[in-house]
């Protein structure tokens, strides 16, 4: 179990060796996530319009181990993006994957962008 979550880890953009295609705009409903697999990974990718942004996180919630975080609801905090888990309501940040409620539970999150209208995930494996 402990190797699934060691797997993910925060991507800056200024670290990012891999931009992999995930597909086109259009392919992501809008103002909630969708998951794609990226190697052994799975990443929740989020279709932020209302804020007009794009998000990227592990799919996997922290808290029990399930893969879920791409059917979380998305929302606002403060003015920082989150996701509420689906299961039991923790809430992360999309943008440093910190828990909101100060737990010591953390999300791995990964930059997002968006060219010639497809959408691309930073990795740096
Ligand atoms: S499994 Fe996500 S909050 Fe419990």
């Amino acid at each position: 179990m402990q190797n699934i979550i060691e797997q993910y880890k925060s991507v800056s953009e200024v670290n990012v060796t891999t931009w992999f295609e995930v597909g086109e705009v259009s392919d992501f409903p809008k103002n909630s996530g969708a998951c794609i697999k990226y190697k052994t990974k799975q990443i929740a990718v989020y279709n932020f319009a209302r804020k007009n942004s794009w998000y990227a996180c592990q799919n996997l919630c922290p808290h029990k181990m399930e893969m879920v975080l791409s059917l979380g609801m998305i929302g606002d905090k403060d003015g920082v993006a989150k996701v509420a888990c689906p299961m039991h309501k923790k809430n992360f940040s999309l943008k440093d994957g910190s828990n909101l409620a100060g737990d010591d539970l953390k999300i791995a999150v990964y930059p997002v962008k968006i060219k010639d209208g497809n959408v691309y995930i930073g990795f740096e494996d």
